[in-house]
């Protein structure tokens, strides 16, 4: 074990990873040093989500590799942290059969965490702090970031929709929005700080409401004035709050993306009344005419949900049928799975897990059959690529997005193994000519601007 080092994992979502990004610059202000491997660090925390199927098994799996090593070495310290901590019964399974863990904490005490982090080593039993859903929204908080030219933003926290599958409002309570000074004050800062591009965070974006009445798209049209801010991003929506001023400004976007991630969950009006959705398909698809009248280029993404109770194989086939009319570029398919707890959970006609598996295969493929058509389209055009880095499956090539969000492997003169820091793409826009295209990318050359 390494002292006075750190390791977090962090399951779930980005507004996991942007809390992960704080807990991160919290304990390096506390004088701890990142280390790679979690069976090194002192300080082992677990960041947690229980959005998908099995989280708790996974969980407790991973926490019981643990045991050994803080048996082994008493004065490391194990913290979990997340959705799951909000939750009463997986803080009950902990403190009866993983005593042994030194500190709890909820998604609403992050800022607490070096004054929790204290408590935990000088006390021997385990130490619980989770709920409490309060109205204040911390500010100044530090934050260690995997990249130096992107960087999220929280707008907004929690959730109040209550969609009847969902565990969200229940782990990460009321919504709350940041103020818009805030908001830029942070995007200043980046900025200065080389960043090109932001992701703005919130569970439903949509509903922002800043202080002095600052819409969602009010606040866009601010962060675009931001000097050096290159791309905004923004996750995620909800159907039922986007806005004629948001759709607005796609028409003649500087800065913002052409690009919304719209979960659409169900392309049958019937489910989606169940859902509590409070949008129907006819809805929705109005939207994405609108969005594309706006923006001819503007790339769509979305979730959907297969097995959702009461499913029929019409319902499904309003789901496929909807998906090849909007032809997304690409889409996160999840097989319906009951969180304790919610409405659904307890809905009569659960559909069987073998009913639920075949529709998701053929939700899979069509899925992917669509991204890879629309890949095909962008064959022959030339595109501009933020360059993130060497590309994870073919290290003598460079990875990166276009503004729509397609993620892009290309070939240029500057190898990345070379890697000299004159050499070093990652954090450049490059022009790329896309050559081929594959189901979750393209490949391409860079061409010179
Ligand atoms: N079962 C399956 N998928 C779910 N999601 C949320 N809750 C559930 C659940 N109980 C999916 C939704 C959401 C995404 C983040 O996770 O599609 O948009
Ligand atoms: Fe969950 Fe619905 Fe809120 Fe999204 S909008 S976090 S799916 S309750």
């Amino acid at each position: 074990m390494k002292p006075n080092t750190y390791h977090i994992t962090t399951f779930g979502c980005q507004m996991n990873e942007r809390d992960s990004e704080t807990l991160a610059g919290l304990l390096e202000q506390l004088g701890y040093a990142k280390n790679q491997t979690r069976q090194e660090a002192q300080i082992i925390l677990l960041n947690t989500c229980s959005i998908r199927d099995n989280a708790d098994k996974r969980f407790f799996g991973t926490l019981g590799q643990l045991k050994r090593l803080k048996q082994n070495q008493p004065d490391r310290l194990v913290a979990v942290c997340g959705c799951m901590m909000q939750q009463d019964r997986i803080v009950e399974t902990l403190k009866k059969k993983y005593p042994w863990v030194d500190l709890v904490f909820g998604t609403q005490n992050i800022d607490e965490f070096p004054e929790l982090l204290h408590q935990a080593a000088t006390q021997a039993k385990i130490l619980i702090q989770t709920y409490e859903d309060r109205s204040d929204i911390v500010e100044g908080l530090p934050a260690s970031r995997r990249y130096p030219f992107k960087a999220y933003i929280n707008i907004m926290f929690g959730c109040d929709n209550f969609c009847t599958y969902c565990i969200v409002p229940y782990t990460r309570g009321r919504e709350k929005s940041r103020s818009p000074e805030a908001i830029l004050d942070e995007a200043r800062r980046l900025a200065d700080d080389g960043t090109k591009e932001i992701m703005l965070l919130g569970q439903n974006v949509n509903s922002y409401k800043g202080s002095g009445g600052v819409s969602f798209a009010a606040l866009i049209r601010q962060l675009e004035e931001v000097a050096g801010i290159e791309r905004i991003r923004f996750m995620t929506s909800h159907p039922k709050d986007l806005s004629t001023e948001l759709i607005e400004a796609f028409r003649r976007p500087k800065a913002l993306c052409p690009h919304i991630h719209l979960p659409v969950q169900s392309g049958s009006t019937a489910v989606l009344a169940r859902m509590n959705r409070r949008y129907s398909r006819d809805q929705y698809l109005e939207l994405v005419d609108r969005l594309r009248q706006a923006n001819p280029e503007i790339s769509l993404t979305t979730d959907i949900i297969v097995g959702f109770p009461g499913e029929t194989e019409e319902d499904f086939q309003d789901t496929l049928s909807l998906i090849e009319q909007v032809r997304f570029s690409s889409a996160f398919t999840f097989i319906y799975s009951p969180r304790e707890g919610t409405p659904a959970a307890g809905m009569d006609e659960q559909i069987s897990e073998a009913v639920k598996h075949e529709r998701f295969d053929r939700l899979v493929d069509l899925v992917n059959h669509i991204s890879i058509t629309e890949n095909q389209k962008q064959v022959g055009k030339t595109v501009s690529v933020l360059v993130e880095g060497p590309s994870k499956t073919d290290n003598s090539l460079w990875s990166g997005r276009t503004p729509e969000h397609r993620l892009v492997n290309f070939r240029s003169l500057e190898r990345p193994q070379s890697l000299s820091p004159a050499a070093d793409l990652s954090g450049q826009i490059v022009r790329v000519r896309v050559s081929a295209a594959n189901t979750f990318s393209l490949n391409g050359e860079a061409v010179s601007p």
